[in-house]
């Protein structure tokens, strides 16, 4: 009887607080946006300035919270995150997705794309979209490409030639094509998360890595590294990425909404990334903490050569017909 009555009381109150809104009114809809880098690199400033946009159209209805600095979680972590539903978006670099999809290894190819031009001209074509609904059938959704730039290498030691970096210990994402690239050049290969780096090379437990101007200059890599080898031999670009269950839950007419504001966001954030890799460029170099590698063709030639065949080792995963449309960007 007393169960009864106290059930009865119990039911009463959900109702009323239903009825009154109170104690279910949920509130805007959080998006959590994940990243690794500091807040004034591209990514950094397109996940912000979607955030803004957010708050313009949608403000009240939607939230969208920004965690730098791997602040939320590591790249390394956030994916798995993602499809428990912990965070709603990301955009690591393109050849952290290995474990979910073998297609995006073709962005790590070294020296594939001539420029950032080539980049865009492929991501934006057909092969270069069709690549993007390569998560599918984990359970994500790529929402659109993202400029970082090119890579450089920097190192305890001047490297103008491959024979230079034989037996140093270079950190790289989690790639298996990045590993095969410095096998290629009988280096080791460690893969590390982002946060990780700047210790490492300050405490000298590995002698280099290889990451673009901006995130060498906002993460400080310049100033426990006493050379770079400006190579431009990768790409580091990112895919904005959610979850499907996430972005099929969001009624439509919102979704065209955050798409849009989405959209603008990486083209500002590919702006911020064009002027980024001269200016943060300059900026070390005015620093002298660190010297800058010119290779001459001959030396260039020589890095080409020698990580060239690593295209071939990935052929078979990436698809040759994938490989040869994207060199063609270059023309
Ligand atoms: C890295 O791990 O070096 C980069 O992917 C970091 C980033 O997100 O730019």
């Amino acid at each position: 009887m007393l169960r009864t009555i106290t059930t009865l009381v119990a039911s009463v109150a959900v109702s009323a607080m239903i009825f009154t809104g109170t104690a279910f009114a949920s509130g805007p809809t959080v998006i959590k946006f994940s990243h690794v880098v500091a807040e004034n690199t591209p990514k950094g400033q397109m996940a912000n300035k979607f955030k803004d946009l957010v708050t313009e159209r949608l403000g009240g209805k939607y939230e969208v919270e920004v965690f730098p600095n791997s602040q939320l979680f590591g790249d390394n972590k956030v994916l798995e995150a993602m499809l428990l539903g912990d965070v709603q978006m990301a955009a690591p670099a393109l050849s952290k997705f290995s474990r979910y999809t073998k297609q995006l290894q073709i962005f790590d190819l070294p020296f594939l794309f001539r420029d950032m031009v080539a980049v865009e001209k492929f991501q934006k074509s057909s092969n270069g979209l069709e690549l993007l609904d390569s998560l599918k059938k984990k359970g994500l959704v790529g929402l659109g490409y993202l400029h970082n730039g090119m890579k450089q290498l920097s190192s305890s030691k001047p490297l103008k030639v491959p024979a230079d970096a034989h037996g140093l210990k270079f950190r790289i994402m989690s790639s298996d094509v990045l590993a095969a690239q410095f096998h290629a050049v009988k280096a080791t290969p460690l893969k590390k998360p982002f946060s990780e780096v700047f210790t490492l090379l300050q405490t000298k437990a590995i002698d280099g890595q290889e990451n673009t101007w901006s995130n060498i200059f906002s993460k400080k890599f310049f100033e426990v590294q006493p050379y770079i080898t400006e190579s431009n031999h990768g790409l580091l670009d990112y895919m904005v990425v959610t979850s499907k269950e996430f972005w099929m839950g969001v009624p439509e007419a919102d979704r065209v909404v955050l798409k849009k504001s989405l959209d603008e966001a990486i083209a500002f954030g590919n702006d911020v990334a064009a002027k980024k890799a001269l200016a943060d460029r300059q900026k070390i170099v005015d620093s002298k903490r660190t010297e800058i590698i010119t290779l001459t063709d001959a030396e260039r030639s020589q890095w080409v050569e020698a990580m060239k065949p690593v295209w071939e080792e990935f052929e078979k995963q990436i698809g040759k017909d994938m490989i040869d449309a994207a060199y063609k960007s270059n023309m």
